[in-house]
């Protein structure tokens, strides 16, 4: 007997289906409820409504559980590399060597970009912010692979530029980044493994040898693994509804880039570092910042904390604290930025105010400072995040391909003017 819930609207009873997902998880099916009732649901920011099911990422706020493809995100972090994380997310299992070599050199092949890209990059300030170029170069990629915009390709063309994006993303941060240095691009080099390939385009140059860090290479691809999938974050949700007006990938990923900006999401790494450079600059008294977190008539915000699904702790924020510690030691950095991040967390969970809304450090609040560590400028924080969570944003679209899903078009509730008619000028 399956599960209904049960709601009276003007005095009419109406039945609707209860489904339950492969973790317990409840949701009341209201797919047909304004057929049935002429009723609609309301919830701004989809608090309590879910918009898909999913068989990509579990994660659970108040345990604080995170697993893709039911692999917890400790043992990934700790034992996978990042090109298999993100086969996984994609096709839904790990990588047996044939497929992983597969995957692994299809994306190292596409891992160019066209000459002309260049072009684009010249064009813009030279203090242009990288995720605003990165959105545009992922658009504009569309514009060199015309057959992309074919909603009905073949599968191998959908995977070609699933691959094509994977390949491509890091090579365009990397060149938006020598842009903005006013240094010549490195071209990537397919004798080196993702994480690696990434690096040396971002630091090598063409008159010195630019020498692979072990530390570096580790601790980036532990972070791109923690940062590859979140569910239906704001990115992601964003991917999947410009992706269901059958718009092409790269479009879809381009407005992914744009939403995750935001310092409310991917943006707010960037916006930590700053925050703590500020509370540094100003003395470090952190009572007095985080009593300014707490007044409702201060726009300041603790930057790094809160969640919309963690209510007790984000478990990727625990193993980016503890790899902090690790990189920094093993780089033989000290910053005192860090510590003045451990002392501000310390202060913000013995208080009510934090405690009572479940407000914990989130992933974006230590990843900054390794990220620092490891040379990568504060502007290219969210970019790195970007890098990361492409993966996930491509398993998402792809389910939402696959499941034939409609185009997403929320409805309202309109509560503007009433009818009334046109009035002349001299009459207003
Ligand atoms: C990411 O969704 C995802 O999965 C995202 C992400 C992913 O992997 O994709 O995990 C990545 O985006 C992490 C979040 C990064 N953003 C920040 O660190 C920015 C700071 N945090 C907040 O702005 C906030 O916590 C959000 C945006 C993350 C969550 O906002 P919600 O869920 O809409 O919660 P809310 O704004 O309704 O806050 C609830 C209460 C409010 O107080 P009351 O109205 O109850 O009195 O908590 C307060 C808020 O004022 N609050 C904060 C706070 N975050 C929430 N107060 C001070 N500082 C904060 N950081």
């Amino acid at each position: 007997m399956s599960e209904v819930a049960r709601i009276i609207l003007d005095g009419v009873e109406y039945e609707l289906p209860v489904i339950t997902g492969s973790e317990n998880e409840k949701a009341i099916d209201i797919s047909k409820l304004r057929g049935m009732s002429g009723y609609i649901t309301l919830d701004p920011g989809f608090k309590n409504t879910g918009s898909t099911k999913s068989a990509i990422t579990f994660l659970d706020g108040e345990k604080g559980i995170l697993r893709y493809r039911g692999y917890p995100i400790e043992q990934l972090a700790e034992k996978a590399s990042f090109i298999e994380v993100a086969y996984l997310l994609i096709y839904g299992e790990l990588p047996n060597k044939t497929e992983l070599d597969y995957f692994t050199n299809s994306v190292s092949n596409h891992t160019l970009v066209h000459e002309d890209m260049k072009r684009f990059f010249a064009a813009y300030p030279n203090n242009a912010h990288p995720m605003g170029m990165l959105s545009a170069m992922i658009a504009s990629l569309s514009t060199f692979y015309p057959e992309s915009q074919n909603p009905n390709r073949p599968f191998k063309d959908i995977e070609l530029t699933m691959h094509r994006v994977i390949a491509k993303l890091p090579t365009l941060a990397a060149q938006a980044y020598k842009f903005s240095m006013g240094h010549p691009i490195m071209y990537p080099n397919n004798d080196l493994n993702y994480t690696e390939n990434f690096l040396n385009m971002m630091f090598a140059l063409p008159t010195d040898d630019y020498e692979i860090d072990p530390v570096v290479e580790d601790a980036l691809n532990k972070l791109l693994i923690l940062h590859a999938d979140h569910e239906q974050n704001c990115s992601a949700a964003t991917v999947r509804i410009v992706g269901s007006s059958q718009a092409n990938l790269y479009s879809a990923i381009s407005a992914g880039i744009a939403a995750l900006w935001g310092p409310l999401h991917g943006g707010a790494n960037q916006a930590v570092i700053e925050m703590l450079q500020m509370i540094k600059d100003d003395g470090s008294d952190l009572q007095k910042w985080v009593d300014k977190a707490k007044d409702k008539q201060d726009s300041f915000r603790l930057m790094g904390f809160g969640h919309r699904v963690y209510k007790n702790f984000d478990p990727r924020a625990k193993i980016i604290k503890k790899a902090a510690d690790d990189v920094l030691d093993k780089l033989g950095i000290d910053d005192p930025v860090l510590d003045l991040a451990k002392q501000l967390e310390k202060v913000a969970l013995q208080d009510e105010y934090f405690i009572e809304r479940g407000l914990y450090p989130n992933v974006d609040f230590y990843s900054g400072i390794i990220y620092r560590a490891l040379g990568i400028p504060t502007e290219m924080f969210t970019v790195m995040f970007a890098i990361g969570r492409l993966p996930g944003w491509i398993a998402q679209w792809k389910e939402m391909v696959e499941n034939s899903e409609p185009i997403g078009r929320p409805r309202q509730v309109y509560v503007g003017a009433t009818e009334r008619n046109y009035k002349p000028l001299d009459e207003r």
